[in-house]
């Protein structure tokens, strides 16, 4: 495939001009380091979902270039970033009571830099409240400028002034940032960015913007860069991966794109999320039947089994039609394994809406499942709608719902007993001493025991025990 070369900000090259404010501060912080013997340090706590978590990789990336260098505390550190998501009310409430409580720690280390970014940050009502009520924070910025850290940074350091850049939309997909990955091994990758679907009770389109696809050249790339790093196993990501590919100049499938990263010798697992049933497509689920490399594992959220309520949701199928993908996924790869996402207490859901959810949950039989009470998020139509649900009557339908999903999940753990695998190390587990934790091709967890040197590497298990949220395997030595 022909590499096109990346044009970045139009005609003038906005990566290049980062690098040079990167450098700058870094010999700020390089005199920092021989003054007092230590490197600045910083903390970045990541809320939500996996973009959120390696849009963190790419800050720490510049942070650690800067010269920064991480601690495990908010205390102890100089520089305190808080990446934000804004999906459900409470969590906004409890990182609001998080940052009042930083302005203690910044009263005793009054240097200490307290930087805002994420999804929260796109909403003028938290921009509001924090000029009003915040002003301990010294910089804010949104999910569309990222890549503008380091001179946001060096703008509050020069002015002593909070630093507030907010952008409605994206204007550059700016490549090249450095990362810093947490796994040597595994990797996340961006594909497609924003979302148009425009769900009813969901944020996510008006804090990330629309649908805007990476060229697939950049991908491979990255995803080539990665390898020869030692990556094995990468994930991609975007709201919704199925639609990727359709607004670029040059239209290519999601189904497409895998096929091309197949290709890349040494990549051995290729996995992504998440996957909108409305656009998952036959020419997707024949690609991941016939592949070697693309796990056996699909996150397919069905948020309610109500064709009523599909409807309010604006998700774009019925009951019928998600079964019916589903048994066709089935049919072409029996051992797949799937996840989703519910949301309980929609409103209007009546005791039929939700009897119709758990029907879904029963006939499908998945894996795992995340269950999520109903948030009212202003800002979004279901906010609007008069008949929400008390909230006495979503705890006892979340708790059978729980029920459910659980005893389901142990009976579908407990059919891999006896059964063998391809596992990838990941690291020692915290609990159980001189066990190592890995992943399953159809994404389930495994305690194995062994040392450390086996993380990064793909050895096949056999499982001999399973509980609801994990296998129990041992190494078969071949
Ligand atoms: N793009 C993904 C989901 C992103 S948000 C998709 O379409 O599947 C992750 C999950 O949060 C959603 O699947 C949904 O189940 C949940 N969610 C989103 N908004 C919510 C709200 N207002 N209340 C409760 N759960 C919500
Ligand atoms: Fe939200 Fe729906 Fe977009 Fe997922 S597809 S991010 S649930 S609007
Ligand atoms: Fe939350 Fe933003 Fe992800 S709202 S779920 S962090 S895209």
């Amino acid at each position: 495939m022909k590499r096109e070369p990346i044009i970045l900000n139009h005609d003038t090259d906005e990566g290049l001009r980062q690098k040079k404010i990167i450098e700058r501060l870094r010999a700020i912080n390089d005199t920092f380091e021989q003054k007092h013997g230590r490197k600045k340090r910083m903390h970045i706590a990541t809320f939500g979902c996996q973009m959120n978590f390696h849009d963190s990789e790419k800050l720490k990336g510049v942070l650690e270039q800067i010269g920064y260098e991480e601690c495990d505390s908010e205390a102890q550190a100089d520089f305190v970033v808080y990446n934000t998501c804004a999906v459900r009310e409470n969590a906004e409430t409890r990182v609001f009571g998080r940052i009042g409580h930083l302005k203690s720690l910044k009263e005793k280390n009054p240097n200490m830099v307290i930087a805002l970014c994420g999804c929260m940050m796109q909403q003028d009502t938290v921009i509001d409240k924090l000029k009003k009520s915040y002003p301990h924070v010294n910089i804010v910025f949104g999910t569309h400028n990222i890549y503008k850290l380091a001179e946001l940074l060096e703008t509050h350091m020069e002015t002593g002034e909070s630093v507030y850049d907010i952008w409605d939309s994206y204007q550059d997909i700016v490549e090249d940032l450095p990362t810093v990955r947490k796994y040597t091994y595994k990797s996340s990758v961006n594909i497609i960015f924003g979302c148009n679907n425009f769900c009813s009770y969901c944020i996510v389109p008006y804090v990330r913007g629309r649908e805007r696809s990476r060229e697939p050249e950049d991908i491979i790339e990255e995803v080539r860069a990665l390898v020869a790093d030692g990556v094995v196993e990468i994930t991609f990501l975007g709201q919704n991966v199925n639609s990727y590919g359709k607004n670029l100049q040059h239209p290519m499938t999601f189904a497409q794109l895998l096929e091309e990263v197949e290709k890349i010798d040494g990549l051995e697992r290729i996995r992504f999320m998440t996957s909108h049933p409305k656009d998952l497509s036959d020419e997707l689920i024949h690609v991941m039947a016939k592949s070697t490399k693309v796990c056996k594992s699909l996150h397919l959220p069905f948020q309610s089994g109500s064709t009523r309520l599909l409807e309010k949701m604006n998700r774009g199928y019925t009951k019928d039609s998600y079964l019916s993908l589903v048994n066709k996924i089935k049919k072409a790869m029996p051992d797949i394994a799937l996840t989703t996402d519910i949301i309980v207490g929609f409103p209007g859901e009546t005791e039929e809406d939700f009897m119709d959810t758990m029907d879904v949950v029963k006939e499908v039989e998945y894996d795992s499942a995340f269950t999520f009470i109903y948030s009212k998020r202003t800002g979004t139509p279901a906010a609007q709608y008069e008949d929400q649900i008390e909230e006495p009557v979503v705890k006892e339908r979340f708790n059978r719902l729980l029920d459910e999903v659980n005893s389901l999940a142990n009976k579908k753990s407990r059919e891999h007993i006896g059964k063998e695998y391809l596992a990838l190390f990941e690291e020692e587990n915290t609990s159980r001493k001189g066990y190592m934790s890995g992943r399953l091709d159809n994404g389930h967890l495994v305690h194995v025991e062994g040392d450390s040197s086996l993380v990064g590497s793909i050895r096949r298990v056999k499982i001999i025990d399973a509980m609801t949220f994990y296998l129990v395997g041992e190494i078969i030595h071949e």
